[in-house]
């Protein structure tokens, strides 16, 4: 009944649905970025409503009929190879799996219980998604972490634009997760679209720490991606980033308030640690997409399908000298702790870059500060050189409070590029000379 029903439904355009909101009515300033980029797929694609959005007036029976779909744990997960054709059908996870009432059997073709329906729907969608806060830490006292290494050369930043980025807490979405059709509707877009990750997610971050932080199943296919909630953690943290560079050097600085988030001290050398990935201009494939995405993997220590707790950042088939790695800074809060310069290509090194890194941060009142300093040309092995005929793609994470591994805070895929305005892609920043 319910194929008979989904193909009528196709015949006619989703007829029903459009007596109440269509395509050309709707005002994408008030949807989610994820939906907003859907939707502008599916015009494309000429796809209508019934394709994705099964299961909102009944159960989701769609997810019994595709066992994929139904067995999302069992459901395989080669490295790197999205699984685009697992499923034929997009099906949007809308937690309605209840709302068929008794004897509403032609219920989908009736406007009154589609709207029923449709009010269950977006309860379920909304529940437990507000913007968590973060609490303001008691004010610590003054500077924590001289720069080791040298000091930071002393810039105007205030001449410099900002931009704000929300890192969230991923819990165990790793890339393998993150590319499976069965798991995330959307790997599709990202392999056939070329959709970036903050092309979705840039405005709802925060709703996707904040369910994946307090254990509430994700995804189409309703993974638990924290097993144990940390009590008291937040799902994400509001970063300002500023870059410049002066035609020698480049340089990074983050600014956020540091959260509550309990008391467990998983490293307690480091208050802080702030690590940043960025690939040498196109050559990490898919980095242009999801920034650091592609190294972090369900096998690695403390995700979901570790088998060695020593296993850390790896990428898919690295070549160092062909230049496919991700160079990796680090700065670590703790007394007398030098930065990190080092990359991940088949493995994580944490020593050996040789980029004139430093870093220094510090408690500014109820602020955490930290900036880099690094030369453009890099030089020294998994350094990468940074030019101004490349654009570069990167993400970053945050250990805050005293963590480690992956209980850390992540930002989406991002871009930067040297004096070139590019203000169509939306997760590009122009690094301008100072
Ligand atoms: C009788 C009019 C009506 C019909 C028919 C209808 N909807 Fe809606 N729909 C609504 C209203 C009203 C809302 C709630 C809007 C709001 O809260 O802003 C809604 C909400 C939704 C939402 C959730 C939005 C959210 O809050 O996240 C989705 C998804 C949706 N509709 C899709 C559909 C689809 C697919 C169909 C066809 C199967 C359909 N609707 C049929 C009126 C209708
Ligand atoms: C290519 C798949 C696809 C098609 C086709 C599609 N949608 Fe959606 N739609 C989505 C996804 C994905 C979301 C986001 C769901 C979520 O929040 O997890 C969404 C969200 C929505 C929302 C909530 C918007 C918001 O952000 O508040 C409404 C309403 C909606 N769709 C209605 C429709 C209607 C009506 C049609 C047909 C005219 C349609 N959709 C066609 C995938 C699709
Ligand atoms: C075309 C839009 C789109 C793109 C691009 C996209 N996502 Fe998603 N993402 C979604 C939608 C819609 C959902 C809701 C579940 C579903 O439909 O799979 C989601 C769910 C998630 C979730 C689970 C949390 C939740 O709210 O369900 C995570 C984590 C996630 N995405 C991460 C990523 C990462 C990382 C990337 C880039 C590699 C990415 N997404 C790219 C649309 C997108």
């Amino acid at each position: 009944m319910a194929e008979r029903v989904w193909e009528r439904m196709k015949d006619r355009d989703s007829k029903e649905c459009r007596n109440c909101h269509d395509f050309k009515t709707m005002d994408p300033a008030k949807q989610k970025d994820r939906s907003v980029t859907k939707h502008e797929g599916a015009i494309e694609d000429g796809k209508t409503c019934i394709d994705c959005h099964k299961g909102i007036a009944h159960k989701p029976v769609h997810l019994k009929k595709d066992p994929a779909q139904a067995q999302p744990a069992a459901a395989p997960a080669a490295a790197a190879a999205p699984q685009a054709a697992a499923s034929p059908a997009e099906a949007v996870a809308t937690g309605a799996a209840n709302v068929a009432k008794a004897g509403a059997t032609a219920a989908a073709s009736t406007a009154t219980a589609a709207a029923t329906a449709m009010s269950a729907a977006s309860t379920a969608m909304t529940a437990g998604t507000g913007p968590a806060k973060a609490t303001p830490k008691a004010e610590a006292a003054g500077a924590t972490a001289p720069a080791a290494g040298g000091t930071v050369t002393a810039l105007d930043w205030s001449k410099v634009p900002t931009r704000q980025i929300k890192v969230f807490y991923p819990g165990q979405a790793g890339l393998e997760w993150i590319m499976n059709k069965a798991d995330h509707s959307s790997a599709a877009d990202i392999v056939e679209k070329k959709r970036a990750c903050a092309k979705c997610h840039e405005g709802d971050a925060n709703e996707v720490g904040t369910a994946i932080v307090t254990g509430k199943p994700v995804g189409v296919s309703k993974t638990v991606m924290e097993p144990t909630p940390p009590p008291g953690k937040v799902g994400f943290i509001p970063v300002t980033f500023q870059t410049t560079h002066d035609g020698n050097k480049i340089y990074f600085r983050f600014e956020w308030v540091p959260p509550k988030n309990g008391d467990k001290k998983l490293d307690p050398k480091n208050e802080v640690k702030l690590t940043m990935m960025f690939d040498g201009g196109g050559t990490v494939e898919g980095s242009e997409l999801n920034g650091c995405w592609g190294t972090c993997h369900v096998d690695l220590r403390t995700m979901k399908d570790a088998k060695d707790d020593k296993k850390t950042k790896y990428i898919t088939g690295a070549d160092l000298a062909g230049g496919k790695f991700m160079d990796l800074i680090q700065f670590r809060s703790g007394k007398g702790q030098a930065p990190v310069d080092g990359w991940v290509d088949s493995e994580r090194h944490m020593d050996g870059g040789k980029s004139g890194l430093k870093a220094e941060g510090k408690k500014e009142g109820n602020k955490w500060v930290v900036v880099f300093e690094r030369s453009l040309a890099g030089g020294g092995k998994g350094d990468h050189a940074i030019t101004a005929d490349k654009v570069y793609n990167f993400g970053f994470a945050l250990h805050e409070d005293f963590t480690n591994a992956r209980f850390h805070y992540v930002s989406l895929g991002y871009q930067f590029g040297l004096d070139k305005p590019n203000p169509s892609v939306k997760n590009y920043i122009d690094v301008q000379k100072q």
